[in-house]
């Protein structure tokens, strides 16, 4: 069986760097048309984005938005529907990471990184849910972190996060499954972003988790693309409520 796109148009969040913007291009190079979604400081770099998806050939819809405003998700969604026809894959893969031990983390903090990670996925499913649920088909794509399997010193906040994450996964793919939509993760390992790279912090830290890796590298933001267009492919039409590890064996479960 020939891998094929299940629709035209996907959503990524958080698109105008790193894993995002690999996403975005990843799939209109396999056919999809893609709006791009960024906070407003990063128009620049969604400009970028865009122009690596029209030189694929395909069309690109930038919209600036935070993922915490349930406001301006509504607004975007709306304004999708009405430009490009549909929105047949959602990937939620905005996020943030600012390390800080359990003990000293501050308030605003873990409300930051629930409000961006866990909540912001959650409005973009339920903004995009209505229409998937009307055309009885859709690929929602959440982008989880093995942090949010293993949990990790100094990234507990962030950690858990993702484990909401990967549980909202499972349960909204029993909720809508009726409906012929699909809901799963990707759990990337360290992955050489602006992200990552602030994470690991020094070139030790890159030698040691080389050395710990199954592969023996890290991993770049291209290495997210295969797994998202598996999941947004009718190669995993039985596939839904999974959480898939991408982190070149560091973690196992
Ligand atoms: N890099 C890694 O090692 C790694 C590992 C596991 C999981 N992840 C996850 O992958 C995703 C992408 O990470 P990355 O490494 O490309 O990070 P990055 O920091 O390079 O990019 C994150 C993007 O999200 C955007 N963003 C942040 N807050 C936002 C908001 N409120 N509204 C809209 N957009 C917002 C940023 O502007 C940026 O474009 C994140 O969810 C991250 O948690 C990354």
């Amino acid at each position: 069986m020939q891998i094929k796109p299940t629709g035209s148009v996907a959503v990524v969040t958080g698109a105008s760097r790193g894993i995002g913007r690999a996403i975005a291009v990843g799939l209109a190079e396999f056919g999809y048309d893609v709006a791009i979604l960024d906070l407003g400081a990063q128009r620049k770099a969604l400009e970028e984005t865009a122009a690596e998806i029209r030189a694929a050939g395909r069309k690109a819809f930038i919209h600036e938005l935070d993922v915490t405003s349930k406001p301006e998700i509504e607004t975007t969604v709306a304004a999708i529907l009405s430009e490009a026809g549909s929105i047949d894959v959602l990937v939620n893969n905005a996020g943030i990471l600012k390390p800080s031990t359990l003990e000293d983390l501050s308030e605003k903090d873990w409300d930051a990184h629930f409000d961006v990670n866990a909540k912001g996925v959650l409005l973009m499913c339920q903004a995009a849910l209505p229409h998937m649920r009307s055309k009885k088909s859709g690929r929602i794509i959440n982008i989880a972190s093995i942090a949010g399997r293993q949990g990790v010193a100094t990234q507990g906040h962030y950690a858990a996060t993702k484990s909401t994450v990967i549980t909202l996964t499972r349960v909204l793919a029993q909720e809508v499954g009726m409906d012929g939509i699909t809901v799963n993760a990707i759990c990337p390992g360290i992955i050489l972003t602006e992200m990552g790279k602030n994470n690991l912090g020094s070139d030790e830290a890159v030698r040691h988790w080389e050395t710990v890796a199954s592969l023996k590298r890290l991993g770049y933001p291209e290495d997210i693309i295969g797994p998202v267009r598996f999941f947004a492919s009718n190669q995993s039409d039985f596939v839904t409520g999974q959480s898939l590890n991408v982190c070149g064996g560091i973690y196992f479960h």
